[in-house]
């Protein structure tokens, strides 16, 4: 192998409570092992990434697959992002609502599809012209979901519940991945944020927004409130900054500082470039967040300033 693999994820950032860290410390590390896979058998970036938030989307701990935020209608509704930073291609679903693993049939679009971006009843009709067995839309609904919905409609009448505030989860997920040919790539998935308007759309499924990857600047996958972060173009201004020269961790960093100053947005990024540099920051209390090289694995929910 030309370079040493590196694999990192990421499984939302917010003021996660102390009785919530366990099982998403859990649900990355389980990540890491099945993006790991596919890395120690010489297997591509875009694959590890792929499997890597797979996973995520399997665990009812994250915002992503089954176990998702609700919509204001009580639907899940789906997006995520899939991009290969060897040839930029990339591939996208939004707003999907019968799909269990929506980063599946991104790839499918990556790979087989001459468009990018596909869109609720088009993505699932694409989908399952690809193979991808679709589901009912109750099959990703679980009870937590409907109660923490029920509640927040209750509250939000009259008790001022601030949707943005890192006190509500942004459990989104995402992985980026460095193979050992060399190449890059990052994937994102989401369930979005709770009770949004139905058909809004994300960040995590917008090509430099939640997701990006090119081998001459940086893999890149965000978290948080989506709204700020589109605004910011963030994954891509910050492979800009590592192109430019800059250290994936300052990148990293800057990026959250930015987030907050320009547009008061809260969330997390990991990014990791061609060298296998990485950075891995948060502006909100705590990202669920792991690491994974040939020398060393670590998993936290806590990194740099927070
Ligand atoms: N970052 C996920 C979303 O806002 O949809």
């Amino acid at each position: 192998m030309a370079s040493n693999p590196v694999l990192v994820v990421h499984g939302g950032a917010w003021a996660m409570p102390d009785d919530m860290v366990e099982a998403h410390v859990r649900g990355v590390r389980n990540a890491m092992a099945a993006g790991w896979r596919v890395l120690e058998r010489e297997g591509a970036a875009l694959d590890a990434v792929e499997e890597a938030v797979v996973v995520m989307e399997d665990d009812e701990t994250f915002d992503a697959g089954r176990g998702s935020f609700l919509n204001r209608d009580g639907k899940v509704q789906l997006d995520a992002l899939i991009m290969d930073g060897a040839t930029l291609r990339a591939g996208g679903v939004g707003c999907v609502e019968r799909l269990r693993n929506p980063v599946r049939a991104a790839r499918k679009i990556l790979s087989e599809s001459p468009h990018v971006y596909f869109v609720a009843e088009g993505a699932e009709r694409f989908a399952a012209e690809h193979g991808i067995e679709l589901c009912r839309n109750e099959e990703l609904v679980i009870a937590r979901e409907v109660e923490r919905l029920r509640e927040y409609q209750t509250d939000a009448a009259g008790h001022g519940n601030d949707l943005f505030a890192p006190a509500i989860s942004h459990d989104t997920v995402g992985a980026v991945a460095l193979d050992g040919d060399g190449n890059i790539a990052a994937a994102t998935s989401t369930g979005g944020t709770l009770n949004k308007a139905p058909g809004r759309l994300g960040d995590s499924s917008l090509i430099g927004c939640g997701c990006y990857a090119d081998n001459l600047s940086a893999a890149a996958s965000t978290t948080g409130w989506g709204e700020p972060i589109m605004k910011l173009v963030l994954a891509k201004w910050t492979a800009d900054r590592i192109s430019a020269g800059n250290l994936p961790e300052w990148a990293a960093q800057e990026a959250m500082n930015y987030l907050q100053q320009r547009v008061n947005g809260h969330g997390g990024i990991i990014v990791l470039n061609a060298a296998g540099q990485f950075g891995i920051a948060h502006n909100t209390p705590r990202m669920a967040w792991g690491l994974k090289t040939v020398a060393k694995e670590e998993a936290g929910v806590e990194r740099g300033a927070a």
